[in-house]
């Protein structure tokens, strides 16, 4: 009659806690009703406590139904807080949900635009008016040999002329941080082989020289090269005009002057008419109405022959636009420092152009 007692007893229990755990739907409920039923006071405890009381036999099927009883429920209890993580998990999910599909809106002014270097957006809008003159852009490494820096563009090992450009020398003394785009001329006639070809050549420069407003021991040119055949200076002279207006914008007035350059013979720098004062003379060309922008000649026989090009069969010129030259007048930049200081605020004011 006890032991019947008993199971009825276990019975209810099993029943009231099925009952009470289908209303539980958090963690904290859940804890509650576990140290109610298992914990050292609860209510199993008590019926398997009564068991002292009992017969052997009893307390043995008694015992063995309580132990049942209990992993069941530990059982529940178990799957029940599963269920109620994912239930979290998912209402967690449910509310942070992003569409990674849709198109994005422009972001807001407080967020900072990423946006091109001055002298990568200046060097990419000249390469898309030389190509749509024909010319073809090559590259070229920055660590250059003797040859292709100096010997090859007639500036051979005991000449003065290598005096006028510092230079990073490796400790071989046969490598070098190249100290001009020119080297580029020889590279491309040595590529193309076969006049007429024009091409332009944008880079990095480097010379060992103390910096200061206008110098930097790392600048940027822009190397260009045509070869045909009977090429004149009145070619040279339309050609630029021609580029110049490109770039400006509007009609440039220029002149040249002598200049000594050992791999173009005659050598000049052209000089265009200020477009800050139109000529009348201001600081930005120290009064004189002229701005120094291009040096630039008729290709030397030596170059020609060094590129494997047969001089007495074709000729051409060469030029060296200074990029970061062209960047400082365009955006009124007075500190050549500034475009390598890698500061945000100076950098910041190009994003999105
Ligand atoms: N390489 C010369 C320099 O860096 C510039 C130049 C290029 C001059 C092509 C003439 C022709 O000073």
């Amino acid at each position: 009659m006890r032991e019947k007692n008993m199971i009825e007893k276990l019975k209810e229990l099993e029943a009231s806690f099925t009952a009470l755990l289908e209303e539980t739907d958090t963690e904290a409920k859940l804890a509650d009703l576990k140290a109610r039923f298992l914990g050292k006071k609860g209510e199993l405890s008590g019926i398997l406590k009564s068991l002292g009381q009992a017969s052997p036999e009893e307390r043995k099927t008694l015992g063995q139904a309580a132990n049942e009883l209990k992993g069941r429920l530990s059982a529940s209890i178990e799957e029940a807080r599963a269920g109620i993580e994912r239930k979290v998990i998912d209402a967690k999910l449910a509310a942070d949900w992003t569409d990674i599909t849709l198109l994005g809106s422009r972001r807001t002014k407080s967020v900072r635009e990423s946006g091109l270097h001055p002298v990568s957006i200046v060097q990419r809008e000249l390469e898309d008016i030389f190509l749509s003159m024909g010319f073809d852009i090559l590259d070229g490494p920055h660590i250059e040999d003797d040859f292709h820096n100096f010997t090859a563009l007639n500036i051979p090992d005991t000449h003065p002329a290598r005096d006028m450009q510092d230079t990073f020398w490796f400790k071989d003394m046969k490598h070098l941080l190249r100290t001009h785009t020119s080297t580029i001329q020889i590279r491309g006639m040595e590529e193309k082989k076969h006049p007429p070809f024009k091409f332009v050549a944008p880079g990095k420069v480097f010379r060992c020289e103390a910096t200061d407003a206008s110098h930097e021991a790392v600048f940027h040119q822009m190397e260009g090269m045509l070869i045909g055949k009977d090429i004149t200076v009145a070619n040279l002279i339309y050609f630029e005009k021609t580029l110049l207006s490109e770039i400006f914008k509007r009609d440039v007035e220029i002149r040249l002057r002598p200049g000594f350059f050992p791999f173009v013979e005659p050598g000049f720098e052209l000089d265009i008419q200020c477009l800050i004062c139109g000529g009348k003379g201001c600081k930005v060309c120290k009064n004189t109405g002229w701005v120094e922008l291009l040096p630039c000649g008729m290709t030397h026989p030596n170059v020609l022959r060094h590129g494997g090009i047969d001089p007495e069969e074709y000729n051409g010129f060469a030029f060296g636009l200074g990029l970061d030259r062209l960047v400082m007048m365009r955006y009124g930049i007075n500190d050549i420092r500034l475009l390598h200081s890698g500061s945000i605020d100076f950098s910041r004011q190009f994003a999105a152009c």
